[in-house]
């Protein structure tokens, strides 16, 4: 089968009935293979028809039908019909479905091909220095974790960098502020960083002399002045540690190796000015360097310009954020950067995108993606904030998620104390992470604890439970199936749930190639869903008889494997008992 995706073989089969039929040529991808909707008394349908009549100047039905006489693929698919205005519908053989089905068992990564690797650069988590992280950051963390697993899995090579907001004039105010309570940069505690943060603004906004030694800090800063750095330093080891505590709770691959803030560019920005400069890609604008990207207006129709140098000679966001399309692509060989912030920045990474274009950082080897997604609100839908009205902590959102497991996992569990707090952990963590990957990330979601942590629907706690079902069914059979034990699919209810294991490759494929981990968590409920159907229906320790015990047993183990893969490509952890 083609790299073990059902629809991918059905296109290729579709291809080559078209090539026969009409000599026409498409792709397997072309053929437009989708799972037939329920209900349509078919496992697949095929919509390449609709697309190419206009093409071929032929009705829809004819072309369909076409494909149908040509089609060789008796051993995949029974007879195909056409239905409707020109879709071909395929029902998938008994004996293929449950060769492909057994076949599985013995495949360590479940059908799901490798592919031809690239080398991703991807630039997520990228919190502030010495202010608390809020829910945004909580969201690239989350997504761009995803996103590392999914690519890996599909093995891809991939560096991940946290873009630390460690840099610019804040520190001025932030270091003095560090002097004031007595540091000399030999360490020192800060125990609220969004309170350190405000105390310093406020005396900033108050105290002209205060000010004024800020903005003279600024200059030391940019300057290489030993004292001013060792200040600076011990404010960003302070806040990398929280930053650490919050992705060692959360689960996430960032470490302290993949720092890469806004200083690390600090040296390479003269180079990328004087490099646009020569590409003549600059003009001076009230003083400052800028770039006009084409297409760019604001809404009085004016060009919009990239700020890359400003007219004190300083450097801004724009100028660090072309340095790293610079440094990825050429010093580091990336062939991909991903960039996982919010929507609102959107059109700052068009216009950089477009600029290193023109620079030739990026071109057709050499592609970068925002992956944009949209904000967490709270239950009264404006932005999620604590009760009194502050920005909410991720440190204590995280220990509430993991408490209210706690709750929830008590009510039910009957494990030990140890293991139900690994387990709470799980839980918690992994609800609020689904919570943020099953919806389209484009949308803003509501945070809402309890529909997170339910048992019913399309959550996280509701798959961990049905992968902990399926191995407890498992563990009571007492034995497992081994790899070449043949399956049957007699039951109807047998017959769907092979149809959605057979799905996990193209669900994999979709959230890897569009970013989209919430194809995947789609996929798992429903696989969960088609595993309950077929447990109330199909008893596996009670079976009738041996061979279909056995062939039962396959499908709860491929289940199971297919859950905890699934969840684990999410960042989530799938307990073998709750
Ligand atoms: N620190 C920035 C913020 O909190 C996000 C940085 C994202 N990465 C980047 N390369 N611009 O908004």
């Amino acid at each position: 089968m083609l790299g073990g995706d059902v629809g991918l073989e059905l296109g290729l089969r579709v291809a080559n009935a078209l090539k026969a039929a009409l000599d026409v040529e498409i792709t397997p991808v072309e053929a437009l293979i989708r799972p037939a909707a329920p209900g349509r008394g078919a496992d697949y349908q095929c919509n390449v028809a609709m697309s190419l009549a206009k093409r071929l100047g032929r009705p829809p039905r004819e072309v369909a039908e076409a494909i149908v006489a040509h089609l060789d693929a008796a051993d995949v698919v029974e007879r195909p019909e056409v239905a409707g205005p020109g879709f071909v519908n395929f029902t998938l053989r008994r004996e293929w479905l449950e060769a492909q089905t057994a076949r599985l068992l013995g495949d360590a990564r479940l059908g799901v091909p490798t592919v031809e690797p690239r080398r991703f650069a991807i630039d997520y988590g990228s919190p502030n220095v010495a202010k608390e992280m809020h829910v945004g950051h909580l969201r690239s963390s989350i997504i761009g974790d995803a996103v590392v697993r999914l690519l890996e899995f599909a093995g891809h090579e991939v560096i991940r960098h946290n873009h630390l907001g460690d840099w610019g004039t804040p520190f001025g105010m932030l270091i003095e502020h560090l002097v004031d309570q007595g540091s000399t940069g030999a360490g020192h505690s800060i125990g609220d960083l969004n309170g350190f943060y405000q105390e310093a603004r406020k005396k900033f906004d108050a105290d002209p002399e205060f000010a004024d030694r800020a903005r003279r800090r600024v200059v030391a800063l940019q300057g290489g002045d030993e004292t001013t750095l060792a200040l600076w330093r011990e404010l960003v080891e302070e806040s990398e540690r929280h930053f650490a505590a919050v992705y060692e709770l959360l689960g996430v691959k960032l470490t302290a190796d993949d720092y890469y803030g806004e200083s690390f560019y600090n040296p390479f920005l003269g180079e990328v000015v004087e490099e646009l400069e020569a590409k003549g890609l600059t003009s001076i604008s009230d003083g400052a360097v800028c770039v006009f990207p084409p297409g760019f207006t604001n809404r009085e129709g004016e060009p919009l310009p990239l700020i890359v140098r400003k007219s004190d000679g300083g450097y801004g966001y724009a100028s660090t954020d072309l340095a790293t399309a610079r440094y990825w692509t050429r010093d580091r060989g990336a062939t991909d950067l991903l960039y996982v912030v919010g929507s609102p920045q959107a059109q700052h990474f068009k216009m950089v995108f477009a600029t290193a274009e023109a620079a030739g950082w990026l071109d057709d080897d050499h592609r970068a993606v925002h992956i944009g997604f949209g904000s967490i609100l709270g239950e009264d839908g404006k932005v999620l904030r604590t009760r009194a009205g502050g920005s909410v902590k991720l440190v204590d959102l995280l220990r509430e998620a993991v408490d209210r497991a706690t709750a929830v996992v008590a009510e039910r569990s009957k494990l030990d104390e140890a293991r139900r707090e690994a387990v709470s952990r799980a839980v918690g963590i992994g609800a609020v992470k689904y919570a943020d990957l099953s919806g389209d990330r484009e949308k803003d979601y509501v945070f809402a604890w309890d529909r997170m942590l339910a048992m019913e629907g399309n959550t996280s706690v509701y798959l961990q439970y049905a992968n902990a079902r399926v191995l407890s069914v498992v563990a009571r059979v007492g034995r497992e199936a081994e790899p070449g034990t043949p399956v049957l699919l007699a039951e109807a209810a047998e017959r769907a749930l092979a149809v959605k294991i057979l799905q996990l490759p193209a669900a994999v494929a979709a959230a890897t190639e569009e970013y989209a981990p919430h194809k995947l968590c789609t996929y798992l409920y429903e696989t969960a869903v088609a595993f309950s159907t077929f447990y109330e229906n199909c008893p596996v320790v009670q079976a009738p008889d041996d061979d279909t015990r056995m062939s039962r047993l396959v499908l709860a183990q491929l289940t199971s494997r297919v859950l905890a893969l699934g969840l684990s490509l999410l960042g989530i952890d799938a307990p073998n008992q709750l």
